[in-house]
This record gives C-alpha cells, sequence and structure tokens, in this order.
C-alpha cells in the first residue's frame, strides 16, 4: 500500500521539514475551532483509492452509518461497487503532477511535486470539501506529508483526527537505503512527531498497537481492526473456473514453455482446468443450442434434470452439452501474489520449485506414487519482476513437472482465480514485522488453503496447523508443496 510510492519522497523530506515548520507557524495561528457538521467524514489516501481496499473499506461503514463520507485521494482503479450504489459517498480525485515535472530536472521537479501534492491536499480538505467534517482519517504510511497536513486542517476546521496504522513508513524507507541513513531519522521523526497525537488510531494488528503504545507513547484511542476479506469473495465453482480460463486464456497461451505442459483444450468446450462432457439429449435443437451456450455462459448452468434417462420413445436424440466440471488430468494449481519488493524474497518460491521438481523427478524413476504437476501463478507487478522472470524462464526450460508464470490480472477476476487454486503462498515479511499480509486474508475469503512465510506477528492471523501453514524456508515451503500435492 504506496510502499513503492516511499521512494518519491525521499528527495522530498527535506521539503516535509520545511512544511513542518509552516505547519508550527500556522498551527499558532489558527485557533481550533468547533462548527464541524456532525455526521460527516474525509478520508484520505495518498495513493490509488481504488487499489486501497481498507480504506474503502472505512469508507463504506462510514456511508452506511449514516456519514456524509468524502474520499480523497488519486484515480487509478475502479472504486468498489458498494462505494458507487452508496448515495453518501463522493470521491475527490486529487490532481495528478502536472505534466512539464516529467521534463524537468530531478532537483526542480521534486520540489514542484510535492508543493503540487501539498496545495491540492490542503485545497479538497480546506476549500473543496465545504463543511467541516466531524472526522478525518488518514491512512499511514506514507506519512510525508499527509500526518501534517493532516493535523493541520483538524486544527483548523476543529475535526477529529483518526490515524489509521497498516505500516510503519520509515520501516519501508529503511529497506530500501538502509537502517542508518539519515533520511530514515528523519522519515522517523516525522512519523512519531504527525502521528503520536489524534482522537484515535486505528491499527491492523494488535502487534502494531502495542509497539506504537511503547514506542511512541501514543495518545488518543486505539482500536485494532483486523483485515477481512470481502464479503463477495468464495471458493469458485467449477462453472467460474471454466469461464475465467476461457476468459484470460490468450493470456496463457502467450506463454512460453506452457502448450507442451498443459492438458490440451479446445475452447469453448474446455481449458486447462476445466472440460465440458457432451450427452444424448431429448431436447429439440434449438433449446438443446441455447442450454448448451447457457452451460458455457451462466453462473447458473442448466444441466440436463434427468441426465441419466433414455429418451422418450419417437423423439430424435441431440447432443447436449453439460456444465463444465474440474478435469482430471488438470495441473495442481499454486498462486501467489507480491508486488514484488524488497520485503518478500521471491527467491524462497523459486527454491521451492525447484526442490519440487527434483523431487517429482525422484518419484517418477523409482515408481513411487507421482506427484501432479503443479502450475504457479504469480500475479502483481512490481520492481523485482522482470528479474526473477526471467530466472525462472531460464530454470524452467529444463524442468518436467513445474511452470511459473506471471499475470496482470483485472481486479474482478483475482478472486475468481484464488478461489479455484489449490494453494495459496505468501512471501510478505513485513518491513515492521507489525502488519499482515492482506493477499492471505483474501485467500483465506476465497477458501484457499494457505503456506505463509514466518515473520514475527504473523500468528495473529495464520495459525499453523489449523487455518493453514507455515514455513521458515525454501525446503519447509517445498515439503508443504509435497504433501498438499
Ligand atoms: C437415441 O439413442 C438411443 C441410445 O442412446 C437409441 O437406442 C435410439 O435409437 C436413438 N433414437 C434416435 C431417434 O436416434
Ligand atoms: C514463527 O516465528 C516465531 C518467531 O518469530 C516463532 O516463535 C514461531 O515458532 C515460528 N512459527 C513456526 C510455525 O515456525
Amino acid at each position: 500500500m504506496g510502499s513503492s510510492d516511499i521512494v518519491d519522497f525521499i528527495p522530498l523530506i527535506g521539503f516535509g521539514l520545511l512544511l513542518t515548520v509552516l505547519t508550527a507557524f500556522l498551527w499558532y495561528v489558527c485557533k481550533p475551532r468547533n462548527h464541524h457538521s456532525l455526521r460527516s467524514v474525509a478520508i484520505l489516501v495518498l495513493g490509488d483509492i481504488g487499489r486501497s481496499p481498507r480504506m474503502m473499506y472505512h469508507a463504506q461503514s462510514f456511508a452506511e452509518n449514516g456519514f456524509v463520507t468524502d474520499i480523497v485521494g488519486y484515480r487509478g482503479s475502479d472504486l468498489t461497487p458498494a462505494l458507487e450504489r452508496l448515495p453518501r459517498v463522493q470521491a475527490r480525485y486529487l490532481p495528478e503532477p502536472p505534466i512539464i515535472v516529467k521534463f524537468l530536472p530531478f532537483v526542480v521537479a521534486a520540489p514542484i511535486k510535492i508543493i503540487h501534492q501539498v496545495v491540492s491536499i490542503l485545497l479538497v480538505l480546506l476549500v473543496y470539501i465545504e463543511k467541516p467534517p466531524e472526522f478525518l482519517v488518514v491512512q499511514n504510511p506514507p506519512s510525508i506529508p499527509s500526518l501534517a497536513l493532516v493535523q493541520l486542517v483538524g486544527r483548523i476546521r476543529g475535526s477529529k483526527v483518526i490515524i489509521d496504522w497498516h505500516n510503519l513508513g520509515y520501516s519501508i524507507l529503511a529497506l530500501k537505503v538502509g537502517e542508518k541513513h539519515p533520511f530514515v531519522r528523519i522519515y522517523k521523526w516525522f512519523e512519531a512527531t504527525f502521528g503520536y497525537s489524534a482522537y484515535a488510531h486505528l491499527f491492523v494488528t494488535h502487534a502494531m498497537r502495542d509497539h506504537l503504545v511503547k514506542e511512541w507513547d501514543l495518545q488518543g484511542h486505539k482500536v485494532v481492526l483486523h483485515d477481512r476479506p470481502p464479503r463477495h469473495f468464495h471458493r469458485s465453482s467449477a462453472q467460474e473456473t471454466h469461464e475465467l480460463f476461457r476468459k484470460i486464456q490468450p493470456l496463457i497461451a502467450s506463454q512460453k514453455g506452457l502448450s507442451d505442459f498443459l492438458p490440451k483444450y479446445s475452447a469453448p468446450y474446455s481449458t486447462p482446468f476445466t472440460h465440458t462432457t457432451r450427452e444424448k439429449s431429448t431436447l429439440s435443437p434449438t433449446i438443446s443450442r441455447a442450454v448448451a451456450s447457457s452451460a458455457l455462459h451462466s453462473h447458473r448452468a442448466i444441466v440436463s434434470s434427468q441426465p441419466n434417462t433414455p429418451p422418450a420413445e419417437g423423439l430424435p436424440n441431440y447432443t447436449e452439452i453439460r456444465a463444465p466440471v474440474l478435469r482430471p488430468d488438470r495441473p495442481a494449481l499454486l498462486v501467489s501474489s507480491t508486488s514484488w519488493t524488497p520485503d518478500e524474497d521471491f527467491s524462497i518460491l523459486l527454491e521451492a520449485l525447484g526442490m519440487y521438481e527434483s523431487r517429482a523427478r525422484e518419484l517418477e524413476a523409482t515408481g513411487g506414487s507421482p506427484l501432479p504437476k503443479l502450475l504457479a501463478i504469480v500475479t502483481g507487478k512490481g520492481p523485482m519482476k522482470k528479474k526473477y522472470m526471467e530466472e525462472v524462464g531460464f530454470l524452467q526450460r529444463s524442468w518436467k513437472w513445474v511452470r511459473c508464470i506471471s499475470l496482470w490480472l483485472e481486479a474482478e477476476d483475482y478472486p475468481t482465480l484464488l478461489g479455484a487454486a489449490d494453494l495459496g503462498v505468501s512471501l510478505h515479511s513485513s518491513s515492521s514485522g507489525l502488519d499482515l499480509p492482506m493477499k492471505v486474508v483474501d485467500m483465506f475469503g476465497c477458501g484457499l488453503p494457505v503456506c505463509a512465510l514466518n515473520f514475527s506477528c504473523l500468528d495473529e492471523l495464520v495459525k499453523h496447523g489449523k487455518n493453514g501453514v507455515v514455513f521458515n524456508d525454501a525446503s519447509e515451503l517445498a515439503e508443504q508443496l509435497e504433501a498438499s500435492g
């Protein structure tokens, strides 16, 4: 959540300081006022609103409880249908930095960018939202400049500030530039100074709350709200799986090395994971075709009501296509979603897949009960994707049992893929050791068994051997892959 944006902030920290001085000045000039309209909230997300599920839930909850709700952030992915539907919610999009900064040298572009951002946020929070909101909710990280701005606006308009702690901004920065870097110290100071006091603090884990209360002596109400999967997430039916793989068939077909790995299929009747069967039917040709096409298109497939009864005498037989089922020769499907950042060590999965391949060969050679073929689909975009996918491409040229591909899915297809998979893998290792992987929450929501890389507070979510399994290194993961295979 915004972690890849942090690097952008590095050179801006100086301006963060400037801003601090400005804030301090305004702080003493502006007297707190108290004329906000009741039951209203402004929610600030310094990122793509549509990719901030947690903040969208906050907005939904406020709106459903009668609050006039403004959600402020950048345009990108679509908002959840619930937010689009609710009458009291208004999305207010911040403008992108002017195009011209792209052509300017960095030292000039950086200050323009931050000033542009600060001004656009202040305009929305102070001017465009006409009535002062009762509550101002801000996501952290990023902390610069949002925490200071929200505190300032809270002061000017008399709104109560609520900070939603997803993670610690300085710890993400430390992963990139090293813990000793002066920027990290400045960032930490900024985060602690503007974060320590608020009307309320929300946390993603108990570990985060305990840590911040101890380290920074946070002031205000404190509430832990664990992430939950969206209500519509569920295990995918064979029908949904069929539709998903028909839809992404071109993506699958364009991947190297998959054609002789996957079972043969022919759209629209079969996919690498599902197929339809035919049977004799007593229906008229027109109806028969309609049924066949609805079986292929609709979520509620119409299946012949008496599949095994012979056709009535005198009526012609026609072929009817039954609803898709999972095919027995499908490969096992593993899904991992990653942001391809340094806090997710993809090499662990890669190594485990290599071990699975060796083990499958060994069993084949010794005539043991064979392991299924394994297709790993990795979703997500990020800085280290190219490097690792090239490495996988090279490795799997000699692999027979395992393939690993990366796909970028539309938001609506992601839960279907999770719900269709046999196993989910989380490589999240938390920069602070205080936040939990949202992807595991989503996997649970889709009824997908999960293997998760261990880190200090993971047990708030994954209980080893109860609702999932936890691994500490590649060989443990390989064993778990084999066990679930
Ligand atoms: C329909 O199929 C059954 C067996 O599947 C066969 O006995 C019958 O003769 C067929 N009827 C027609 C009209 O082709
Ligand atoms: C996970 O790591 C914690 C320490 O960070 C350790 O106490 C725990 O036993 C580990 N869990 C598993 C299942 O290995």
